[in-house]
This record gives C-alpha cells, sequence and structure tokens, in this order.
C-alpha cells in the first residue's frame, strides 16, 4: 500500500492513538469560541476554522510529530505529509506574500512534509534547532538498546509563500519587465543611482539576486516608464494599466527582524518551572506533553510580525503561540480539538484563578 502524498510503502496505516494524558477533564468549555478582543480561540478542528479568521501575518505551526504527543499524532513520519496536507493547502489559500510560516517538527517529520509544503508554493528559507541540551535525556537513554545517538532537539523551519507575478518568481519578472523595456542592462545601474548594484544584485538571474528596497524598485519603475520602449508600458505593472507603488512593492514580501545575536541554533533548556501547567488537584504531571516556552514563540512572532499583526496557531494545545502573540502585542487566532487542552489552554488568558477546574 502506497501513503497518499508521501508516496512510501507501509503495510499498516499509522496509528494515530495517543500516548495518554496527562489529565483529562470530564468539564466541557462553557464557550466554543472564546476571545478578549487580541485573541480567538475556538474548540474543534481548526480546518473548519481558517475561513473565519483574518489573513495571517505568521502562522505557527505545532501539530503532528509521529510520536503519539497527543491524541491524533501519527505514530511514525510515514503518515505525516498526508496528515498536514489539508492544512497546507489551507494555509497557501489564506496567506499572503506577507506571510510568514514556522514549522515545528522533528527533522524527520520536517523533512517528510517538506515536499508538500513546497508542492502549495512554500518556499524554504532556514531551518532553526532548539537544542534542549543534556537536561532533555537527563543521563537516561539506553543507548544499546536504541542503537543511535539520544536526540535533544527540534526543528523550527521558517518558509514564506513565494511571491508570483504573472506566473514568475519577483526574480524572473523584474529581470523580464527590464528587457521588455528594450534598455541596457547597464541602464539600471543609472536609473538607481548607483555604480553596479541593480544589474548585480536587482536583476541578477542566479543565487546573488536581491530584492530590490521599495525606493530602488520605484527608481528603476519610473525610469523604464520614461526611456523603456513607449509601446510596452506601463513597466513593472501588476495589472497593466499603471506600474506597482513602492508601498504596493513593499507588500511583496515578509517581514524580518533578527534580534542582535541570534543564530539558527537556539540554546534552551526544555520547559520546566512555573510556566510549564499543570492542573495540581488532579496530577502532578504537566498538562500537555508539547507545550512550547514562551521566549521562543516570542522570538519567532516578533521577527515575522509587525505590531497587531495576525497570528495563526492551528494547532493550538495549550495556545502558547496565542499567548506569546498577546504579550508581544500580536492579534491571535488559534484551534484547539481536544476539549481538555481547550479548556486548559483558556485559563491561561482568563482573568480567573488559574487551572482552577
Ligand atoms: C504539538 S501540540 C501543540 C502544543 C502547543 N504548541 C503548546 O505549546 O501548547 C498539537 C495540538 O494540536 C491539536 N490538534 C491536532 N489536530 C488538530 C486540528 N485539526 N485542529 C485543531 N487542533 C488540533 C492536538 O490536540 C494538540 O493539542
Amino acid at each position: 500500500m502506497t501513503d497518499g502524498v508521501s508516496g512510501q510503502k507501509r503495510n499498516t496505516p499509522t496509528s494515530t492513538v495517543g500516548r495518554g494524558k496527562a489529565v483529562t477533564l470530564t468539564t466541557q468549555a462553557e464557550v466554543e469560541r472564546w476571545t478578549d478582543g487580541d485573541v480567538t480561540l475556538c474548540f474543534g478542528d481548526s480546518l473548519d476554522h481558517y475561513e473565519s479568521w483574518p489573513s495571517p501575518q505568521v502562522i505557527v505551526s505545532d501539530g503532528a510529530y509521529g510520536i503519539l504527543g497527543f491524541e491524533g499524532d501519527t505514530s511514525d513520519h510515514l503518515g505525516i505529509a498526508k496528515w498536514y496536507e489539508p492544512h497546507i493547502k489551507a494555509w497557501s489559500e489564506r496567506a499572503t506574500p506577507q506571510t510568514t510560516l514556522w514549522f515545528w517538527n522533528s527533522e524527520i517529520g520536517w523533512a517528510a512534509t517538506h515536499p508538500v509544503l513546497e508542492l502549495y508554493g512554500w518556499r524554504y528559507v532556514n531551518a532553526n534547532i532548539w537544542n534542549k541540551g543534556k537536561a532533555h535525556i537527563a543521563g537516561n537513554v539506553n543507548t544499546a538498546k536504541i542503537r543511535r545517538f539520544p536526540v535533544v532537539t527540534e526543528m523550527c523551519v521558517q518558509y514564506v509563500l513565494e511571491p508570483r507575478i504573472d506566473g514568475l518568481t519577483l526574480q524572473r519578472w523584474l529581470f523580464r519587465e527590464w528587457k521588455r523595456t528594450g534598455l541596457p542592462m547597464r541602464k539600471a545601474n543609472e536609473a538607481c543611482g548607483v555604480a553596479d548594484v541593480a544589474v548585480r544584485k536587482y536583476l541578477d538571474q542566479g543565487h546573488l539576486w536581491y530584492y530590490p528596497p521599495p525606493e530602488m524598485f520605484h527608481k528603476m519603475a519610473q525610469y523604464a516608464n520614461v526611456h523603456g520602449k513607449p509601446e510596452g508600458r506601463p513597466y513593472f505593472s501588476r495589472d497593466g494599466i499603471r506600474s506597482m507603488t513602492m508601498e504596493e512593492w513593499a507588500t511583496m514580501r515578509s517581514i524580518f527582524h533578527c534580534p542582535i545575536g541570534v543564530t539558527n541554533v537556539w540554546e534552551r533548556n526544555p520547559l520546566k518551572g512555573p510556566e510549564r501547567v499543570k492542573v495540581p488537584h488532579i496530577s502532578s504531571k504537566a498538562a500537555h506533553l508539547n507545550q512550547k516556552p514562551l521566549d521562543l514563540m516570542r522570538r519567532i512572532i516578533e521577527a515575522s510580525s509587525s505590531i497587531g499583526g495576525v497570528v495563526w496557531e492551528p494547532f493550538g494545545g495549550l495556545f502558547s503561540a496565542s499567548l506569546a502573540a498577546k504579550l508581544s502585542g500580536r492579534r491571535a487566532f488559534s484551534g484547539e480539538i481536544d476539549s481538555t487542552y481547550f479548556q486548559i489552554g483558556i485559563s491561561r488568558f482568563a482573568d480567573q484563578a488559574p487551572l482552577d477546574f
């Protein structure tokens, strides 16, 4: 039997039965949609909610890992691409060229899903590694039995939605527009008032290509429309009526700010202490196996969005990305399919005695 999008052969379907929860609440949430104006948390399958959320500037995906981490997670990576596909499709339909996707997973879960992300237009930018350090294994691993090095990392992979105009990437489109003008390439340097950077970077067709800053784009477009062949005008236009403005060009790519000193290796111990959510009178264990640290969530959200920007967290769990978004002055929209996690997650926001069920 071949397994859907992954195309890999398997004999038995991937199990989706979870490993059991530390806490299962018998109560039901008072509402199916909770909001405080900044954050909206929806009970149920996110696939049923995406349509009601505003277009995202950031999507933080922390779903199936292929480790039976929650009810519905797959038992290995073989089913993972198929598990994600309807979500990835929906994200592509609702995202814009300004959207950044942060895809959390294991290395193999990411590797298995990457082709589907590409298929739906997501362009790989960078793989970040959360190194939890030796504290994560606490010396307990029987390496003779597992016959590999103990894993203490997770991946958080950055993607953007590849913008296209007339079906071309921006790199190809800029080049095609300049060619259409009939002007020699070197005139692009004159247009931008630079020695050679326009030809060497903005019109490059290889890996040296560089997105022209809006003011440079504006200068090239103006020059092309004044000096280019009259019959081809307007140049650098999306609608064939007028050239794109600087502001419109600026919306053709995602936001990214890197804080000083941050690299793609994130040294951060596993989450513990007061931030780790528990329901003490029910269990001493953590309420959710996969709860993510707020500091890492804030890092990725602040790097890739503006104040007031919309963050989607399709697989809410205890809604760490949504809480991080709120703390960072962004708006968040999230779904959680499990009633227990939904209720405990809401309590992180609600102005009530926390976790008093
Ligand atoms: C890996 S956990 C997320 C943990 C979260 N990042 C946190 O810090 O608490 C994934 C969560 O997604 C939920 N989930 C799985 N499929 C879902 C779906 N289709 N819609 C909404 N939630 C879903 C699971 O119940 C699980 O709680």
